[in-house]
């Protein structure tokens, strides 16, 4: 199997509409989670592509919060991709299936993926509105984008998961943050199967195991661009107190209206900033 075809069960025809639709290649994709989908309304010369027009994307359905469909634009001066939204494991798709936009993305020719979400609190100080620099995760979800897949050399998929989220690029967010007056901390990701939230018992689990944050997606699409060589910055949303009481998905989402400014002008700056690295 050669490289192009493990990049991987990506349709050609897929590739030319993330391509076909910017003019000049991307090299940054951004997958935006739950709520967090506003940075794609202020892409210049914007080319939308609803996820349903995508031949290889997972058929699944609407979830509230999630916009499913692909932007192709202009922001901060920079060519992206923005992922406004994600199928996730809870909507019974496969791990390899979950991680399409990372597989797209690398298809299309990026180089560095964001990946960003909204996710449970599970250290104690997190309040709803942090926003937290993943520092690496924990795959709790049983599953893997790799399994059955080979790398590219044909081999086996080992694929070396230290340094996943990319030390340099967290430099980059943090410092960015700083320039902007946005508070970060650093964070380890709990990957979950969902759909339903964590009991107090898991949650004292999460925390026993390191795990700062809970969520139920990002895991597949990272480890699937890792796998293809792409470089990866993550950042969750804290929506809420993870087992918090009388949770619901509606309050998730309104956590994230509050704080998805912040993200917004954070991931503008941050795109900018790697623009002007290049
Ligand atoms: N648990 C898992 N996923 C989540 C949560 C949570 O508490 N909040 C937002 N996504």
């Amino acid at each position: 199997m050669t490289c192009d075809e493990v990049s991987l069960g990506v349709p050609a025809s897929d590739v030319d509409k993330a391509r076909g639709a910017l003019g000049a290649p991307a090299k940054v994709a951004i997958v935006l989670g739950s709520g967090l989908s506003g940075l794609a309304d202020e892409a210049a010369d914007a080319v939308v592509v609803p996820y349903g027009a995508l031949d290889g994307f997972p058929r699944v359905g609407a979830v509230a919060g999630h916009a499913g469909r692909l932007v192709a634009g202009t922001v901060a001066g920079a060519r992206v991709l923005l992922f406004q939204g994600r199928a996730h494991l809870y909507q019974g798709v496969t791990a390899l299936d979950a991680a399409y936009p990372a597989r797209l993305a690398a298809a299309a020719g990026c180089d560095t993926l964001v990946v960003t979400n909204a996710a449970g609190g599970v250290r104690e100080d997190l309040r709803p509105g942090d926003l937290v620099l993943i520092s690496d995760h924990l795959n709790l979800m049983g599953t893997n984008p790799l399994v059955g897949w080979p790398g590219p050399e044909g081999g086996f998929p080992f694929v070396p998961m230290r340094d996943a989220y990319d030390p340099g690029l967290r430099e980059v967010m943090r410092e960015t943050a700083g320039s902007i007056g946005i508070v970060l901390s650093d964070g380890v990701y709990a990957g979950l199967l969902g759909p339903s939230y964590e009991t107090p018992a898991e949650v004292r689990m999460l925390r026993e195991l390191g795990a700062d944050v809970v969520g139920m997606s990002t895991v597949p699409e990272v480890i699937a661009a890792r796998a293809l060589g792409m470089r990866v910055v993550g950042l969750s949303l804290v929506t809420n107190a993870a087992a918090g009481i009388g949770l619901s998905h509606q309050e998730v989402l309104e956590a994230g209206v509050q704080a998805a400014e912040r993200m917004k002008r954070l991931m503008t700056a941050f795109v900018a900033c790697l623009a002007a690295m290049s």
